[in-house]
Order: structure tokens, then sequence, then C-alpha cells
């Protein structure tokens, strides 16, 4: 008899989470989640962690962290694309939380690796180390408090990821922090809320980042200026996630999932084949063709309408997703 097949590190991550709110009582945690909702809605930056205690960092977990993390995977993927072959030896989070980035890189990059993960919230740090015991990749995880400010020092590491962070700095601590990423990463993927302000910030850090030196590997063909008109629009992308029971009963209706959209830029100091385009919109389907949006290394940003004379480009078109390299790359059918 065949051995089951190991569960993938998401399959690990939801059922750790399933367990996480076990015993408390369902309006408790609905209104915890409320709470939650309700702080990130008010002034951030905080002079102090908002993520307080026990039923803050439960109710985070449960409910935003599979979106992050899906939405760190899908950054990560695309990066993973632009730089074949390599595999991080060693990985820093920075106001990593619960640990969504950890699972993200150990879902991309199979194998074991020091982990570190840094955050101000101690009850964070602390949920994020009792998840992580459930996935043999992530146990020896250093979970460290370390406030992200001016004095932010960061030891070497391969890669640094940098998710749903920048939002909660001042102008000055985002910019502190990128400059000391810079400073300490080979590679840096940095993730925000696919809104016009998270946007923004993605594109403050991308020209930090390339002032220090990176190259731009994803989502973006070049390391140029970005060719979106500030003000006019917003390069954002969708990451779908299943909905928990928990989301249900906070946000009400049945779909099963939801897609959390989100920002990011990766970049590094090693050598990166980008993606020729990417398809920065969802792909329109009509009859016989298929219209896609694209950022192109001009750089520029183009509609191409790709019709059924295409023949197998219509065919891999079809088959395309908004934030997908076009044309697609080669499949690898694993023949030398
Ligand atoms: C929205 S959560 C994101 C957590 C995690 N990276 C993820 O993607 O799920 C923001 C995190 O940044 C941390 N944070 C915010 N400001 C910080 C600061 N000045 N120093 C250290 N951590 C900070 C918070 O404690 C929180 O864990």
């Amino acid at each position: 008899m065949n051995a089951p097949a190991p569960a993938s590190p998401a399959d690990t991550l939801r059922s750790a989470l399933a367990g996480l709110l076990d015993g408390l009582p369902p309006r408790q945690a609905a209104q915890a989640v409320e709470r939650l909702i309700a702080t990130y809605r008010g002034a951030t930056p905080t002079a102090a962690p908002i993520l307080r205690d026990r039923a803050d960092v439960a109710a985070y977990a449960a409910y935003r962290m599979p979106a992050t993390f899906e939405a760190v995977r899908s950054a990560l993927a695309a990066f993973a694309d632009a730089v074949p072959g390599w595999t991080p030896g060693d990985h820093l989070d920075v106001g990593g939380g619960t640990g969504a980035a950890a699972w993200a890189v150990s879902a991309t990059w199979g194998g074991k690796r020091p982990v570190t993960v840094l955050d101000w919230a101690e009850p964070a740090l602390a949920l994020g180390r009792e998840l992580a015991a459930a996935h043999p990749a992530l146990t020896d995880t250093r979970w460290q408090r370390s406030r992200i400010g001016t004095a932010l020092t960061l030891d070497d590491a391969d890669l640094v990821t940098v998710s749903y962070v920048l939002n909660e700095l001042t102008e000055g601590d985002r910019a502190a922090l990128v400059d000391a990423v810079a400073g300490a990463a080979r590679a840096v993927v940095i993730v925000e809320p696919g809104t016009p302000d998270g946007y923004a910030r993605v594109i403050e850090a991308r020209d930090r980042l390339i002032s220090a030196g990176f190259r731009v590997a994803a989502p973006c063909p070049h390391s140029a200026a970005c060719p979106i008109v500030p003000g006019t629009d917003w390069c954002h992308f969708s990451a779908r996630v299943s909905r928990s029971s928990l989301h249900r009963q906070v946000k009400g209706g049945s779909l099963a999932y939801e897609d959390e959209k989100f920002s990011y830029v990766a970049a590094t100091r090693l050598p990166v084949s980008p993606a020729p385009a990417r398809v920065v919109r969802r792909p329109q389907i009509r009859k016989g063709q298929v219209l896609l949006d694209l950022c192109e290394t001009d750089p520029a940003l183009r509609r191409t309408t790709v019709t059924k004379r295409h023949g197998d480009l219509y065919r891999a078109a079809r088959d395309t997703d908004w934030g997908d390299p076009w044309p697609p790359p080669p499949a690898d059918d694993g023949e030398e």
C-alpha cells in the first residue's frame, strides 16, 4: 500500500488555524475579529502594538493569516520564476507577526532553512511559534522581539520578506526599514494591501531598493520607473483564499472563497530574468478573443487582443490569469 502523501504547508497551516479557535465561543471569536477590523480602520501607525493579547492574535491569525499567506505565496511564486534554480539559504521575516510569510516561503521552496521572524508584538510571536510546531520545516524558527525603527539593524539574509507591515509604520520608519533590508538582503519581497495607498508604499520601497543597487524581479518586467501615472491607477493582483467558517461568520454570505488584493515588489542582487511582460488586470474573455492588459519592458502599459487566429497563443491566453507572465513560459515537459 502506498503511504499517504505528506500534507502541503498550505494544508498544514489550514488545519493548525482551524484548531486555534477551538473552545472559544463563536460570538467571542467574531467580536475579536470585529475589534481588529475596527482598529485597522483607525489611525495607523500606532505607538504600541495593535496585537495586544492572545484573543487579538488568534483573531488575526484565523481571520487574516490565510489571506496574507496566499498573497505572499503568490508574490514569491512570481519571484521564483525570475530566479530559476535559486533557493534561499535562509529567511528573515520582518514584522512577521504570526509567521504567514515563513509558511509561504516554505510552501515555495521545500526543505528546511534557518528562519527568523521579527516583530514587536510578543503575543503574535508566541502564537506564531505555536502554529509553526505543526510544520517540521518551521519548528526551529527563531521568534524574536524587535522594534522596527531608525535603530533597527538586521543580520544578513538570503531572503527578507516584509508583508503587510509598511502600512503600520511612519514614513521615516518605512524608509529606515527598506534601507536596513537593502543592506542585509540578497533578495527582498515586499507585500502590501492592493489599494492605491498600498501600491504607493510599494513604489516608494521599489525606488529605494533600485537606488541601493537592486534589480526588480517581479511583478515589473523592468527596473525603470513604473509607467502608471500617479493617482490614475494602481498596480495590484489577486490571490484566491478559501474562507474559513470564521470568515463566513464575521462577513456573512456563503461563498467558499474570497479574493485577496495585494501589491508587491520582489527585488534582488542576484542575476534575474524578469517576465517579458505581465498581465496586470483580469483578462477579458470574449467570443473568439482574449483581451490582455500588459505591463511591458518599454516600459509601457498596453492592451493586446489575442484571437482564435493566433492558435496555440489563443489557447494559452484563455488559460492566462491576472498576474501571470506573458507570453507564457515554455512548458517544462521534463525532457532534456
Ligand atoms: C498586519 S500585520 C502583518 C503580519 C504578517 N507579516 C503577515 O503578513 O500576516 C503587521 C505586523 O507588523 C508588526 N509591526 C507593526 N509595527 C511594528 C514595529 N514598529 N516594530 C515591529 N513590528 C511592527 C505588527 O506587530 C504586526 O505583527
